[in-house]
């Protein structure tokens, strides 16, 4: 199988960076998600520099949602990244990690007052999903004494090809503006005492492996900043959101480099706002394509089954990853302590949660598995522990970050007395 450079596999063990996946699992147990910072530092210094070579003013915005890890998020800061923050949780993790409040964007389709207030509070820009919003932003701002500055999320109406349920800019999508109704919204807000519109905003979608889709977001975005120049908007950034896709398949699939992307997206940005005679910063949020490769889930084999089809069971379900059960995404699964055996045969990984569709690899030829043998699922670095729950009242798993040859924990594993820390007795119970 094709591994990414920090993955390798050494004397039948998979190793992650200098660190071999069987030793680990075996000192810190199991469930466990581990991270290699040299990988996101890379892959953000990628994107950077690939886009710094055609435009100076360029700032990478990491999508925290994928991936929200304070460690990861601090590593990212010292990057010099900003964030694109989705709630008052992403905000105050972004402003912990050190993030500069001018390299944030406060996003979301639906925000409260107490949401943009915080916003307002730190001067952190926000992305407005509503002329609805507008309003009050307007009032949260003036109740202030201050002037908010936004930009409105354009749904550019594109058909993107990816998982409907991570397209983001289709026309019938919850997000965004439809763009013949953007000149609108941006004259009210032109007029609106308490705000000012500085940027433009849009992100069409997620895993997308194409480039097409990218540029043409790009020439609508240019078009549409053009229409807003000739409205009176001083234009401070021009957003084109994330989205740029991995191999999760990695025999199958191939993703665009942001080296490709830059050389793809690039020249129509730079001529079009030239063009136009402006210069805004360019932002861009991209989220799985910084940080999902980094990182492998480690999950210890409870036991197998020859029922109808060969059933690994494994102690992490969709309560630890739950893209499979819910894209029916695919992960690529290593049996990290077997990684040199070749298949022996087809078998379901399944997790330990009660439900049919708890199943983290359907149908993988992989060698002779037995009880205590450790897997590891790729590319488990992004909506991986962010979106884990707590059903089944199984404690979330702990995340290593491995740094050349250090290692050392970035969350420990949750406890059974963590998933009752919020509990409250009714009196008459
Ligand atoms: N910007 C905005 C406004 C977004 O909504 C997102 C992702 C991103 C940036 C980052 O997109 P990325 O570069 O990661 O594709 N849970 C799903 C993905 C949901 C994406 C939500 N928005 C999954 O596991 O595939």
């Amino acid at each position: 199988m094709n591994l990414p450079p920090h993955l390798s596999v050494r004397e039948g063990h998979l190793w992650i960076g200098e660190h071999d996946t069987v030793r680990l699992a075996g000192e810190y147990g199991t469930p466990l998600y581990v991270t290699d910072e040299e990988r996101v530092r890379a892959r953000y210094r990628e994107y950077r520099d690939a886009l710094q070579a055609y435009y100076e003013p360029v700032q990478v915005l990491y999508a925290a949602k994928a991936n929200g890890n304070p460690a990861l998020l601090r590593v990212l800061a010292d990057e010099g990244a900003g964030a694109d923050v989705f709630s008052p949780g992403e905000l105050d993790l972004a402003l912990r990690a050190g993030m500069d409040p001018l390299r944030l964007l406060f996003n979301g389709s639906s925000k409260s007052r107490e949401d943009l207030r915080l916003a307002i509070e730190h001067g952190v820009r926000v992305s407005l999903d509503s002329t609805d919003e507008l309003r009050a932003i307007d009032e949260v701002a003036g109740a202030f004494g201050k002037t908010a500055e936004v930009s409105f999320r354009v749904n550019p109406a594109l058909e993107v090809p990816t998982h409907p349920k991570i397209a983001t800019g289709i026309a019938s999508s919850k997000f965004g503006i439809p763009h013949a109704e953007i000149p609108d919204a941006y004259r009210a807000a032109l007029a609106a005492e308490h705000v000012r519109p500085v940027g433009i905003h849009c992100h069409i979608g997620s895993q997308i492996l194409a480039l097409e889709p990218f540029v043409e977001a790009a020439r609508v975005m240019v078009w549409i900043a053009g229409e807003l120049v000739r409205l009176g908007v001083v234009l401070e950034f021009i957003d084109l959101g994330g989205g740029l896709g991995i191999p999760y398949r990695h025999d199958e699939e191939r993703a665009p480099t942001p080296r490709e992307y830059a050389d793809a997206v690039m020249p129509v940005f730079v001529d079009g706002v030239t063009a136009l005679g402006i210069r805004p910063a360019l932002w861009v949020e991209p989220g799985r394509s910084l940080v999902a490769d980094s990182t492998v889930l480690l999950t210890r084999v409870n036991s197998t089954k020859d029922a109808h089809r060969r059933f690994v069971n494994v102690d992490a379900g969709f309560n630890q990853l739950i893209r499979p059960a819910m894209y029916d995404a695919y992960h690529e699964v290593v049996v990290a302590n077997r990684a040199d055996q070749p298949p022996a045969g087809v078998c379901t990984v399944a997790g330990p949660i009660c439900e049919s569709g708890d199943i983290l690899a359907p149908d993988r030829a992989l060698p002779a598995v037995q009880e205590g043998d450790l897997i590891a699922v790729l590319d488990a670095g992004a909506y991986g522990f962010a979106m884990a729950s707590q059903y089944n009242a199984r404690p979330r798993a702990a995340e290593l970050l491995v740094r050349g040859p250090d290692r050392a924990l970035m969350r420990r594993a949750e406890t059974i007395d963590d998933l009752v820390g919020t509990r409250a007795t009714p009196p008459w119970l």
